[in-house]
């Protein structure tokens, strides 16, 4: 396994990761825009030349958001998520950034495990932020 930027080459894959991953997956006019912006990082977990997961951030000043985390089903629970956090939260502090948020599903009890074995912790609520759930907002000191 090795993580890794992403690059326009991967975008294709991406496509299918995000698509069994989300219920509003994106396409890939938006990954293209996303890893076009100078503020945002991309990157790729790749095992055997299959990217088996993906994770993106944006670098604003002194916070990092989270924007997106998948890994496709097969290769879940193997500790690909795990390596992209790690990345991600190095990729911030590089970048001069002291704090990371993000937002999340309440029901979604696997990223917020993930989230909180990172050390991030819930600062507010978004009542019916995801079409009538609401979602928690995270933080994690860097
Ligand atoms: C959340 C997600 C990214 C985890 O990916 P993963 O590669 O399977 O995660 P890892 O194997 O690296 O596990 C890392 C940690 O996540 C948590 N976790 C992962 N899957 C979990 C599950 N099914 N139930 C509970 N906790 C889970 C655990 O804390 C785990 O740490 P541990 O192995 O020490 O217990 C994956 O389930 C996914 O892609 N979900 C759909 C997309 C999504 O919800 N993204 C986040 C919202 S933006």
């Amino acid at each position: 396994m090795t993580v890794r930027k992403m690059t326009e080459e991967d975008i294709a894959s991406v496509v299918t990761v995000d698509s069994k991953a989300f219920s509003d997956a994106w396409g890939e006019t938006s990954f293209y825009e996303e890893i076009g912006k100078d503020y945002s990082h991309y990157f790729v977990c790749e095992s055997d030349g299959e990217i088996a997961g993906y994770a993106g951030i944006w670098c604003i000043y002194e916070t990092a958001e989270l924007i997106r985390i998948a890994t496709t089903p097969k290769f879940q629970k193997r500790g690909i998520a795990n390596m992209l956090m790690q990345e991600i939260l190095g990729c911030a502090k590089e970048n001069g950034c002291e704090r990371m948020m993000l937002e999340v599903r309440r029901s979604n009890a696997p990223a917020q495990a993930l989230y909180k074995k990172f050390g991030f912790g819930e600062i507010s609520v978004r009542k019916g932020y995801y079409n009538g759930e609401d979602a928690s907002i995270m933080e994690s000191k860097l």
